[in-house]
């Protein structure tokens, strides 16, 4: 589904307060076989989730608490040992068009150049749309991660930030219902992650996307979501949901300067360090 069909659906629903299920998580756990140790992991256990239309959810949790297990369950690149996941009221069976994804490692096709690997997700999909409609996409993408002008560029000649801004637009072009962002912002320098974070706040604000993100920056987790899941040292579990009732958009309202903002900040450094101490003292 196209965002401004989903925009419309909801807008028509009767849910239309915004309450519409997206993404539906119920007694999810998931694992890896380590065939080296001849063993298996448990990364995720009972996640019990439901986000709703346009949502901005934030996962925060220690190192290897399964975060990124969780967002790959989402984009079915990965099967859940014990319960559900689903989609849209269907359960998921792989990646679609529906979900982009912003890989934590960036993922990009080595060989290609910045606008062969944005262009990919439309040969991977078929999203019906014409020649120019996709050339156009590419450049309004390119454009709004800041790389006008690299479009001819390898990877190997791109900085981190650069890297992951090209990931971010290759999420994007599809336009998905749904976008997976995995740390997205890591490796972009202080200066630029500000700007880019008021710009996807502004940039969902405007398509209705609904956005499952991945953060260890706890100011990055308050600024943007409305509602912050703390995960636990592994197997991740859901240690609190917190919300996040500050007035959009937060960088006009320059929010840091309320005292919500600092509560809700120390709240949240709180649960997580607890957690990250446990990963620190390798507590099984
Ligand atoms: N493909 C895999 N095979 C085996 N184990 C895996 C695999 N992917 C992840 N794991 C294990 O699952 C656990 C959760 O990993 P995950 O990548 O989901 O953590 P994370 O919360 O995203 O961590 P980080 O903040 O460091 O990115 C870790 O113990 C990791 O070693
Ligand atoms: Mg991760």
């Amino acid at each position: 589904m196209k965002v401004a069909e989903a925009k419309a659906l909801s807008e028509s629903s009767p849910a239309a307060d915004g309450a519409t299920p997206v993404i539906v998580s119920k007694g999810l756990t998931v694992g890896y076989k380590l065939h080296r140790e001849r063993k298996q992991l448990t990364a995720l256990r009972n996640i019990n989730l439901t986000i709703n239309r346009g949502e901005f959810v934030v996962l925060v949790g220690p190192s290897g608490c399964g975060k990124t297990t969780f967002i790959n369950a989402i984009a079915g690149l990965v099967e859940p040992w014990e319960g559900t996941i689903e989609v849209n009221g269907r359960p998921v069976t792989g990646p679609g068009p529906d979900r982009g994804m912003v890989f934590q490692d960036y993922a990009l096709m080595p060989w290609r150049t910045v606008e062969s690997n944005v262009r990919m997700p439309f040969e991977l999909q078929n999203l019906n749309l014409s020649k120019e409609e996709m050339n156009e996409r590419v450049r309004r993408y390119i454009k709004l991660v800041d790389l006008s002008g690299f479009e001819k560029s390898y990877p190997y000649e791109l900085s981190g930030g650069m890297k992951q801004r090209v990931g971010i637009a290759r999420a994007l072009v599809s336009e998905p219902d749904i976008l997976l962002a995995d740390e997205p912002f890591a490796a972009i320098d202080a200066m630029t992650r500000e700007a880019m974070q008021s710009e996807l706040e502004r940039f969902v604000a405007n398509t209705g996307q609904t956005v499952v993100f991945i953060t260890h920056s706890i100011d990055e987790a308050v600024i943007l979501g409305d509602r912050v899941v703390v995960i636990s040292y592994r197997p991740g579990q859901i240690k609190e949901v917190v919300d996040v009732n500050l007035p959009r958009p937060r960088f006009d309202y320059d929010v840091k300067m309320l005292p919500e903002y600092g509560e809700m900040r120390d709240h949240i450094w709180r649960l997580v360090k607890d957690e990250a101490l446990q990963t620190a003292r390798g507590v099984q």
